[in-house]
């Protein structure tokens, strides 16, 4: 059973996040569903994680695998109904697992009830208002407001026809909301409130650096959109100093509750003004992409844990750890890529979404290296948020036919990305086909032969599998995790070192040569050890002086 009186279970929280359409599929068509999800609490008990994070479950024509939301308070029918998020909550909280709603303010989908009424409403009505409507430019308003392009590729204003364009920043079914209109803040509270009344624990907030925009009559134009700093508060569009005002609103909502609602802010911003997302008067929490960024060096690693450390404590919050999630090339293939040869930074969310087709692959390495991050991941004070599949150390699947491919920025940027459907391919469980145990039928997008070899079934037993590695390691951090304090310790080049409070000591190897392992009992590997030689890129869990746990 949940504790109903810890109110600060999620600082130091293993949260798993689920790709509903490809987690488990109840009813043999194809899609995974909330009863699938149902079905695998035992899995995810055996695991060991503090919540679970399923991506949005809501009724979508999947635009954008779900970010595309016609209504903030109800199931899709494929993947269920209320009923099935009541038995769910229940039945994760009786395995003392919470649930995180994912929230996505920023946009609704093109068929939500508000946005059909905007579009059979005239210009300037209130219909209209809840979205970022402008009328076009040219004699009949046949040109854009704006040269805008949008996240995923193609333009970011759309026509509807009568010399007015609406602004999509992601997908033209994504219309951005207008969060200057007291109806749509107003809204999102009673939304928030629906889910916290069900007994959501928290939520993880989309796009949360989007929301307050500020545009005048007179347009920008690209160009003066790329120019303008975003590190100020002063970007029309990202990151606007006002966008807190909203969270502050939130804020009273979820602290209504007991416990207190949580939540964690997807904000995509500089690092110095993350700690305003994470405040205790905002959202709470803000994720820190800056691991899954880093090259897999000693000095990015320790550098970007120094960073955030520093970052969390400036909020009075708890940092988050993030190596793969359902927008990124899983971390076991980006490890195993060459090295790019520029600053990560320098490609972007491309650099990300693109990694996955390289025939130059060392999957063996890249494994190697994901599960010596991970055992890294899992030792840092602060949450670690896992991605459904990484647990079995499951690669990108690279070679999905263009004609089964769902991901718009696949469409929207034709021979530039390959888009995000590798890392979203449904899991499988078993050795079997049609789906490898995801369900009766064939998932709904391909899987590829070598999923056998990294079934569900396959790793149960094996003492050395990836889903031991995890098991073990989120058993152990469970009892390890007494504070949120960390010290480093002296070490080579090429290798980092530290310990908390209680003994606890992580040393992790990015080289290429083993190096002497240090004294203290060994708790855990993430490759094999011979003697008191830690291995290339491998991390190792130490306890020094007597044993806190057995
Ligand atoms: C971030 C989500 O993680 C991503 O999957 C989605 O495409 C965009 N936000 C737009 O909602
Ligand atoms: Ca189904």
């Amino acid at each position: 059973m949940t504790d109903e009186t810890d109110a600060t279970w999620w600082r130091q929280a293993a949260v798993y996040q689920i790709y509903p359409r490809s987690f488990a599929d109840a009813n043999a068509d194809g899609i995974g569903d909330l009863p699938g999800i149902r079905s695998r609490i035992p899995y995810l008990r055996s695991l060991g994680i503090d919540a679970v994070w399923p991506s949005p479950f809501y009724p979508s024509a999947l635009a954008d695998g779900g970010y595309d939301v016609d209504d903030y308070r109800d199931v899709d029918p494929r993947l269920g109904t209320l009923d099935d998020v009541d038995a769910l909550i229940a039945d994760l909280h009786a395995a003392g697992i919470r649930l995180i709603v994912d929230i996505v303010p920023n946009h609704t989908s093109n068929r939500h009830a508000w946005f059909v009424d905007a579009l059979a409403s005239p210009r300037g009505s209130a219909a209209r208002n809840r979205y970022i409507f402008r009328d076009g430019l040219g004699a009949n308003g046949e040109l854009p407001p704006a040269d805008w392009t949008s996240a995923f590729g193609g333009p970011a204003w759309e026509p509807v026809g009568d010399g007015q364009w609406y602004l999509h920043y992601f997908a033209k079914e994504q219309p951005d909301l207008n969060w200057d209109n007291r109806e749509v803040r107003d809204d999102f509270l009673t939304t928030l409130r629906f889910w916290s009344d069900r007994g959501v624990d928290g939520f993880r907030i989309d796009v949360a650096h989007g929301l307050a925009k500020k545009l005048d009559k007179t347009l920008p134009s690209q160009a003066d959109l790329d120019a303008t700093p975003k590190n100020n508060g002063g970007h029309p569009l990202w990151d606007r100093d006002e966008v807190h005002e909203i969270y502050a609103e939130w804020r009273s909502v979820f602290n209504s509750y007991s416990p207190p609602r949580t939540a964690v802010a997807e904000a995509w911003v500089e690092s110095h003004r993350v700690p305003r997302y994470a405040s205790p008067e905002g959202l709470g929490q803000a994720f820190n992409f800056d691991l899954l960024r880093a090259n897999f060096e000693a000095d990015a690693f320790r550098r970007v844990v120094e960073d955030n450390l520093a970052l969390a404590a400036e909020s009075g919050s708890s940092t988050t750890w993030v190596l793969s999630n359902h927008d990124v090339v899983r971390h076991a293939t980006r490890y195993g890529l060459p090295e790019p040869t520029e600053p990560i930074e320098k490609h972007g969310h491309a650099w990300l979404l693109t990694g996955g087709v390289s025939p130059v692959l060392d999957a063996e390495r890249g494994l190697r290296r994901a599960r010596a991050a991970t055992l890294f991941e899992l030792a840092l004070p602060g949450s670690a948020y896992l991605y459904q599949g990484e647990e079995l150390g499951l690669h990108e699947v690279p070679d999905i036919p263009a004609e089964r491919r769902q991901d718009p920025a696949f469409f929207r940027n034709p021979g530039v990305e390959i888009g995000r459907d590798g890392c979203r391919v449904p899991l499988p469980w078993t050795t079997d086909r049609p789906s490898f145990g995801f369900g009766a039928a064939h998932a709904h997008l391909p899987q590829p032969d070598w999923f056998a070899s990294m079934a569900v079934s396959v790793q149960d037993d094996n003492p050395d599998s990836t889903l031991a590695l995890y098991r073990r390691a989120l058993e152990l951090r469970r009892r390890l995790q007494t504070s949120e304090d960390l010290e480093w310790l002296d070490s080579a080049p090429d290798v980092v070192r530290f310990r908390r409070p209680n003994g606890w000591e992580t040393i992790i190897n990015f080289g290429g040569e083993p190096v002497e392992l240090p004294a203290g009992t060994v708790l855990l590997s993430s490759s094999p050890l011979t003697g008191r030689q830690l291995p290339a890129e491998t991390t190792v869990w130490l306890q020094q002086g007597p044993p806190a746990i057995s």
